[in-house]
């Protein structure tokens, strides 16, 4: 092992250990809190059924995982029934019939339709205090909730660390996708990425029952195949002797340490579905992708007309002002979409300033 002049002492580890769990305690929603969430999603779950037809609201990220902080936002999609008969709604109508209808109810304040996101959602609040994203179809955010979930469910260290990673990126103030930081969901991934390299995780995405490969499972043209029966996990995985004495304070530092100092951004690419690191070459992530201002509003208009209005029209001409559309600089495969980089949002300035942090806070 290299000499580390930074790494706290045994002492100094036990005491943030106790004091992480003290907080992860305290930064635990309380069943109340929990009670106000599933209220909300009965009423959205009535009201999506009252404007489409056979709905299904069904929760995801934080509030499906079990890895929210208290007062966390709560994200929601909504499933429409897709058989021979109903009705097809493409995302930005979805986004613009429910935000219409949520609208007129005095229940739900601060309605935002973002039809041109990657991922078109509807944001509110509700006069119980809770925000919400309201998203549809998705089924991809489904699975990645419950892999992330399962990763939970293997060691009660994993939650206590993602808990504290959350916290401290909120009180940093990188973790605002919109502001060119880390998503909630990027820094889970961080997480489990540490903890797969130190023997802590498995690579749940490679386990096989029996000897066959790895199976295609299909999911909106992805493969959502994972293990995902934890209770006989020990069967075909164990965490090495030296992970399982490692305390959370430990693990923290080494999350902290790891990068400050040994993940290359320059190259490397963080991803969980391999187990570990891949380079940008071989994902082809080494260039931004580009396009003009007009090129872009031009494609945000064609967006926002519906599938079936949609007209072919030429794109007009270059203004010559490029404008980033897929940023390679803090490069984290999503587990299943696996040409979709989690920390596309991050800039070159933020790059340094998640960094920074890193760095400072690691010592
Ligand atoms: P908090 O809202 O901070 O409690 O965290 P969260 O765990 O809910 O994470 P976040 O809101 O960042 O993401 C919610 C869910 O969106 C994730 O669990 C994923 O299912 C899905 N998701 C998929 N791709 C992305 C992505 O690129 N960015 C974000 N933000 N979310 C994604
Ligand atoms: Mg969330």
């Amino acid at each position: 092992k290299k000499y580390d002049p930074y790494r706290p002492s045994a002492r100094t580890f036990d005491l943030i250990t106790r004091d992480a769990r003290v907080l992860c305690h305290d930064l635990m929603p309380k069943p109340e809190e929990e009670t106000r969430k599933l209220a909300l999603l009965q009423r959205l779950s009535n009201i999506a059924n009252e404007v489409f037809g056979e709905a299904e609201v069904l929760p995801f990220g934080s509030s499906g995982n079990g890895l929210a902080l208290a007062n966390a936002d709560m994200d929601v999609c909504v499933f429409l029934n897709t058989k021979p008969g109903f009705e097809e709604v493409s995302p930005v109508e979805f986004v613009e019939r429910i935000g219409d209808r949520l609208e007129k109810d005095p229940e739900f304040e601060n309605i935002l339709q973002l039809t041109r996101a990657r991922v078109p959602i509807v944001k509110l609040n509700h006069v119980n205090g809770i925000a919400c994203d309201i998203g549809y179809q998705n089924d991809l955010a489904i699975w990645n909730t419950r892999l992330l979930r399962a990763y939970c469910r293997i060691d009660e260290r994993v939650r206590d660390i993602v808990v504290i990673v959350k916290m401290w990126a909120k009180r940093r103030k990188i973790n605002n996708p919109y502001m060119g930081s880390l998503s909630s969901y990027a820094y889970v991934l961080l997480v489990i990425h540490v903890l797969q390299r130190r023997g802590v995780l498995p690579n749940l995405q490679s386990i096989v029952v029996g000897n066959g490969n790895i199976p295609f499972w299909d999911c909106q043209g992805f493969n959502r195949y994972f293990f995902e029966d934890i209770p006989n996990l020990a069967r075909y995985w164990q965490p090495t002797p030296e992970a399982l004495g490692q305390t959370v304070g430990e693990l923290l530092y080494e999350f902290f340490r790891y990068y400050a100092s040994e993940f290359r951004y320059a190259n490397q690419v963080v991803s969980i579905r391999s187990g570990g690191l891949l380079t940008k070459e071989a994902k082809e992530w080494s260039k931004e992708h580009t396009q003009t201002h007009q090129q872009q509003s031009f494609q945000q208009q064609q967006q926002q007309q519906s599938e079936k209005t949609a007209q072919t029209q030429t794109p007009p001409p270059s203004d010559g002002k490029p404008v980033v559309k897929n940023r390679y600089l803090y490069c984290i495969e999503d587990p299943f979409e696996l040409d979709h980089n989690v920390g596309r949002p991050v800039d070159r300035y933020s790059t340094n300033h998640i960094w920074l942090w890193f760095t400072f806070d690691a010592v």
